[in-house]
């Protein structure tokens, strides 16, 4: 994934990511406020992707959006893992199976038949794949904003995959979050330091389809709320 360009910089406090210069203050128009709502409309969680590649460099450009996402004390606790390796693919798909068929008994028994025709994964055909990990020891940030609440580590990762998301598909790109694995040994299988958190297995690539509902409402197994009452006043 990074070029070695973009490698040379790991570490180096000055590297400024990549900046487009803009008349200040940047005002968005009405339509651009409209596409910023449309954008969140049609993101999707994506299971079902189409094996062509990425073009190159996009990877490249979507992780350097991703990297401007908020973190704590910014210390960019992000780390992207790109799995590549055949052999560690399927052992993910292996993982995946069983974190699956465990969660398969932990519905409760009249849901068992409709949660076994969820798709739950698109890891046989995603193009990309990539091990989003928060790494808690790196001194970056000096510990500001994470004495209290320590997870606030784990949620910065959590908004960067977003970041990812969002601009993964204002490029037309299908992202799927896979959770439902279990995280030591994928972690193991990747080799990565002992105390990296697995936040998320992301799929990556071009969706077999669009649409501006999640799959779990289309399938009839969840719905959403109205927002209002998600708001509460004190
Ligand atoms: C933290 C997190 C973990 C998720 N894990 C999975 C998963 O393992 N498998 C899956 O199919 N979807 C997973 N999803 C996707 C959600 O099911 C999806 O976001 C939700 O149903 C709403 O659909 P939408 O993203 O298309 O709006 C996950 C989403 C989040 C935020």
């Amino acid at each position: 994934m990074a070029g070695a360009e973009t490698r040379d910089k790991a570490g180096d406090a000055s590297f400024k990511p990549f900046h487009r210069p803009t008349a200040l203050p940047i005002a968005f128009t009405a339509a651009q406020t409209r596409d910023l709502v449309d954008l969140l409309v049609w993101r999707r969680d994506v299971r079902a992707f189409r094996r062509e590649p990425l073009p190159a460099g996009v990877l490249d450009r979507l992780i350097a959006t991703a990297c401007l996402a908020p973190s704590v004390g910014l210390s960019e606790p992000w780390r992207f893992v790109l799995v590549e390796d055949e052999a560690r693919r399927a052992a993910v798909r292996v993982n995946f199976a069983a974190a699956n068929a465990e969660a398969l008994g932990a519905q409760a028994p009249e849901r068992q038949a409709g949660y076994a025709k969820l798709k739950l994964a698109g890891l046989d055909d995603a193009p990309v794949q990539i091990a989003a990990f928060a790494d808690p020891d790196d001194a970056q940030g000096h510990g500001l904003g994470r004495l209290s609440m320590p997870e606030t580590i784990d949620l910065s990762v959590a908004i960067a995959i977003h970041t990812l998301w969002l601009a993964a598909r204002a490029e037309g790109i299908g992202l799927g979050w896979v959770s439902i694995l279990d995280p030591r040994p994928l972690a193991r299988l990747l080799d990565v330091p002992e105390r990296w958190r697995l936040i998320g297995y992301l799929c990556l690539g071009y969706p077999q389809a669009e649409d501006d509902r999640p799959a779990l409402q289309r399938v009839g197994w969840e719905d959403r709320r109205d927002p209002a009452c998600r708001l509460l006043r004190r």
